[in-house]
């Protein structure tokens, strides 16, 4: 294969460099492109721009093959701890029982957050939705630890991961304590990463709370299969804040908010909205599949569809296949699962989404297991949130590293108005 492309502009040709990536994807070099031939690409969406070279996870969405740091999805989700898969994606490789000890000791050491801040709970509404309050939070870490904002000094980098993953945990539970109007539970050092979010989640005060394992194991589990996925909205987003030198805590806040939209991890908790709306209808799928397809409804099947996934996305498999296990272990029969089997059922067998390559998504069977879990369906994105936070943190550290350094600033193609001369207001009709 040619090392270039060949590009005909205007009656002259040029070369383009040809990238390769360790499975084989090809990429276009064109970041000589302007300066050579004052072109710009267009490409609304990015479905065809490369922003990065990243060796944290290779996704497949042709084969529906997911994997971080070279390790498939399946295999992390059935025998990894999302603190592992964790220290895996920010460190490129799985620790040794040492490494994993002292990565450990650092998230239980961290996990409060300055006592200062649990007033700013009380200043938001009970009608707030957590995803708001858990941007906010983070951001306003960054005036408690002004000594841990400069992103270029790497053994402070490294030193502030851990924290930020321990503290946003934090946050999130008692975010989700001050909605319901209960004291917020402080963390326990006995506990590992994921026992200790449930702890501050359910336990109460007035009386002893034993967190259940077998909790303690789906949530590792669902975690696990949340914590990256290369360059999407949210992590796109981070490395896009962070290429302005803008800190950690800013970055990590920006991304939460581009999570929350239902075109992206905002769909879990519109999943179940819309399994509820259907369920107290009657349990028709038929009129929701019917809307789906009329452009005119603005209704999309929710936790359906993916830009690069064309295939079954290999999280949903495993969660669906989880879900039939977990709830049988829980002994308890949701009818909502029972309309989203359905639901897929009936989508997988249209036209209209066999010939578009729509399947279920990650956000379509993981509100199931949340909702057994006991937790509440606005939470739904900010357990998101927290399971792709090891993504965010392992591909910022990777564009500050990169050696490019360059701030994101993409071009346009001005389609407005040439230049007008100004109208005085009584002249304007
Ligand atoms: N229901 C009905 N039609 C759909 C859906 C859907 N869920 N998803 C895509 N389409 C149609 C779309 O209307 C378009 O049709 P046409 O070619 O006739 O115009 C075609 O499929 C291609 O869709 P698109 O909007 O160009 O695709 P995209 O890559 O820009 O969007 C998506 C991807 C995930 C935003 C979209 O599929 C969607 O809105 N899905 C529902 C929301 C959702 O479940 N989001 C979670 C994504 S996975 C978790 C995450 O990464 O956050």
């Amino acid at each position: 294969m040619s090392d270039f492309a060949e590009l005909k502009l205007e009656g002259k040709t040029y070369q383009l460099p040809i990238v390769v990536g360790s499975e084989n994807e090809k990429a276009i070099d064109i970041r000589k492109l302007r300066a050579e031939t004052n072109y710009v690409t267009l490409d609304s969406g990015y479905g065809n721009t490369g922003a990065c070279k990243s060796e944290i996870t290779f996704i497949d969405g042709e084969k529906g093959i997911l994997r971080y740091r070279g390790y498939p999805i399946e295999q992390l989700a059935e025998k990894s701890t999302f603190v592992e898969t964790a220290y895996l994606l920010m460190n490129s490789k799985l620790p040794n029982q040492v490494e994993l000890n002292d990565f450990r000791e650092m998230l239980t050491r961290h996990s409060l957050i300055h006592e200062d801040m649990l007033h700013f709970y009380d200043g938001y509404p009970s009608t707030a939705h957590p995803m708001a309050i858990l941007s906010s939070m983070v951001c306003s870490l960054s005036s408690y630890y002004p000594e841990w904002l400069d992103p270029h000094d790497n053994a402070q980098v490294a030193q502030l991961m851990p924290r930020v993953l321990s503290k946003i945990r934090t946050i999130a539970a008692y975010s989700y304590k001050k909605s319901i109007g209960q004291p917020v539970i402080y963390p326990k050092n006995s506990l590992d990463y994921c026992a200790n979010f449930l702890y501050m989640m359910f336990a109460v005060p007035s009386e002893p709370y034993e967190v259940d394992e077998e909790m303690v194991k789906t949530l590792n589990m669902l975690l696990i299969l949340h914590a990256d996925h290369e360059q999407n909205c949210s992590t796109s987003t981070v490395r896009m804040v962070g290429s302005s030198d803008a800190n950690l805590f800013a970055s990590i806040a920006a991304g939460i908010l581009a999570l929350w939209g239902p075109k992206h991890g905002g769909a879990n908790q519109e999943v179940m909205e819309m399994l509820e709306e259907i369920n107290r209808n009657g349990g028709d799928v038929k009129k929701a599949i019917a809307m789906a397809k009329d452009k005119n409804s603005g209704f999309r099947l929710m936790g359906f569809g993916h830009r690069v996934y064309k295939n079954y996305d290999p999280r949903a498999k495993v969660i669906k296949k989880a879900c039939d296990q977990i709830l049988a272990k829980m002994n308890r029969k949701d009818p909502l699962l029972e309309i989203a089997k359905r639901l897929e059922e009936a989508a997988l067998s249209d036209p209209y989404f066999v010939d578009r390559k729509l399947y279920p998504n990650v956000d379509f069977y993981s509100g199931v297991i949340y909702r057994a879990m006991g937790i509440p369906t606005p939470m739904f994105t900010v357990m998101f949130a927290l399971g792709r936070l090891p993504g965010w943190l392992a591909q910022w550290m990777e564009m500050h590293r990169d050696g490019e350094g360059r701030i994101d600033r993409p071009r346009q193609i001005y389609t407005g108005e040439s230049e007008r001369i100004y109208v005085p207001m009584n002249q304007r009709t």
